[in-house]
């Protein structure tokens, strides 16, 4: 699984090219596009020019697929534009899916009342988001579309509203703003703040590491973040890279707040797991064995682990599916940053070592004392509970010993009779030296 990817549930984003999807592209019924077969409302009419659009195939696969659906249309059994994609492998499954949800949440969007759609700022695993312009305001905001079928699930869609409204509540500058939750047609939404930047996913995707300076500067800020959402009883559970944006201006914002409970909870996503779910490459070892009490530290792992992908440019796990990843965020040793960065500073490796302790207890309690931490590491000076947890970790268990390889002579142990061997000679030659010079002394007065 390539680095960086978010697994299988987003493969293909770079294929499909996020914001290259205007509005345009897909709400002007396409003829070329449609077929005599079942009826698809409306998506097998776009389809055609969807996936030439987004450079999924080419206008000749097109025509082959034109020339086999005309052929289908004949026989016994009609396709549709999409069975013949799928059939003769112009496109996955998967890829149309995507499109599918993309085109039904497009068409959802235009019917928000208030809202007038612009256009397709990008798509994760469970949702596709808009910009928006919200008309009584005049302002841009975007809306997080979630698909059909996690509307089947009564518990989520409560939970989806409750921590939505709850969301709403936080403000701060380094959180995007929750502006509204509601139901258009069968499509539930979410509408927040609009970030005009880039996700931290994006800038490490560009520029494989960031420099030392900048991490730290986005860490400090989605801490103070996490900080402000912890004091008021939120833990996002899902902080990653592509949760992270970057306005133009520079100002770092934490997304999804709110929606990570929602989702987490959910019995769809138990049935999506594996299909959609992005693969758990930041995820904390707690959330992974499903403890009941998810606290702050997990967000403090999340947060580790994107530090880690921002300094080393790899990801703290890889594994050939979700489940190796997740294998080896409980068991595996992680490679320390600064072995894969040797100009990463010591101060910053043990930090970042520090946010990804496997246990609660070797992490940082509160990300108050992390913000200490980042602060002085910025300055370039030694952190303080992250050295001190080293340090403490290196002091030998107390009680008989565990057998162990000898001591070399170079390196001998506090205590051995070697030490005491040399004390006493040391003692001897100071008493001898000591009678010599009362000799000398008696000689020279007398
Ligand atoms: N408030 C926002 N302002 C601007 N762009 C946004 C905003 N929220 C999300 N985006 C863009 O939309 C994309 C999709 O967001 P979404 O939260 O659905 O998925 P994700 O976080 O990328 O991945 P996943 O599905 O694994 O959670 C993001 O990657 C980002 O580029
Ligand atoms: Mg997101």
């Amino acid at each position: 699984m390539p680095v960086g990817s978010d697994g299988p549930g987003t493969a293909g984003d770079s294929a499909e090219g996020d914001s290259s999807a205007s509005s345009g592209s897909s709400s002007t019924p396409a003829p070329e596009g449609s077929s005599g077969g079942t009826s698809t409302g409306g998506f097998d009419t776009v389809l055609g020019k969807l996936i030439v659009h987004r450079g999924l195939a080419t206008s000749e696969d097109l025509d082959v697929a034109k020339t086999l659906l005309r052929e289908s249309i004949q026989s016994d059994e009609p396709r549709t534009l999409a069975d013949v994609l799928i059939e003769h492998h112009f496109l996955t499954s998967r890829q149309l899916d995507r499109l599918k949800n993309e085109f039904e949440a497009k068409r959802t969007t235009e019917q928000i009342p208030g809202y007038k759609m612009k256009k397709r700022i990008g798509s994760g695993a469970m949702a596709t988001v808009f910009l928006a312009r919200q008309l009584s305001l005049d302002r841009l905001v975007a809306i997080k579309v979630l698909p059909k079928r996690l509307s089947v699930n009564a518990n989520f869609i409560e939970r989806f509203y409750k921590e939505g409204r709850a969301a709403a509540q936080l403000n701060h500058p380094n959180i995007v703003s929750a502006y509204d939750v509601g139901k258009a047609g069968e499509h539930h939404y979410f509408v927040m703040e609009y970030v005009d930047g880039e996700t931290v996913y994006d800038r490490i995707v560009k520029m494989r590491r960031l420099p030392e300076r900048d991490a730290i500067e986005i860490v400090m800020q989605v801490a103070k973040a996490l900080q402000h959402a912890h004091q008021r009883g939120f833990i996002h559970r899902d902080i990653k890279p592509k949760n992270i944006m970057i306005s133009r201006g520079g100002a770092v914002k934490l997304a999804d707040l709110g929606l990570a409970r929602a989702l987490a909870d959910k019995e769809a996503a138990v049935a999506e797991a594996g299909r959609a779910y992005g693969t758990p490459y930041y995820i904390s070892p707690e959330q992974i064995r499903g403890e009941v009490h998810i606290g702050p530290a997990a967000d403090i792992y999340g947060l580790g682990a994107t530090f880690y992908h921002m300094t080393t440019g790899q990801v703290p796990f890889e594994g050939k599916n979700p489940s190796a990843v997740m294998h080896k965020h409980l068991k595996a040793e992680l490679i320390p940053p600064d072995h894969l960065n040797p100009e990463l500073s010591a101060g910053c490796a043990q930090v970042i070592e520090m946010m990804m302790a496997k246990s609660v207890k070797d992490r940082y309690e509160r990300v108050a004392d992390l913000i200490d931490d980042l602060r002085l590491i910025r300055g370039g000076q030694p952190p303080l509970f992250a050295s001190s947890a080293l340090d403490l970790s290196q002091i030998p268990p107390t009680g008989p010993a565990e057998p162990g390889p000898p001591a070399t002579a170079a390196v001998p142990a506090a205590g051995t009779g070697i030490d005491v061997r040399l004390f006493m000679i040391a003692l001897v030659v100071m008493i001898l030296s000591l009678l010599a010079n009362l000799v000398l002394l008696v000689v020279v007065l007398g």
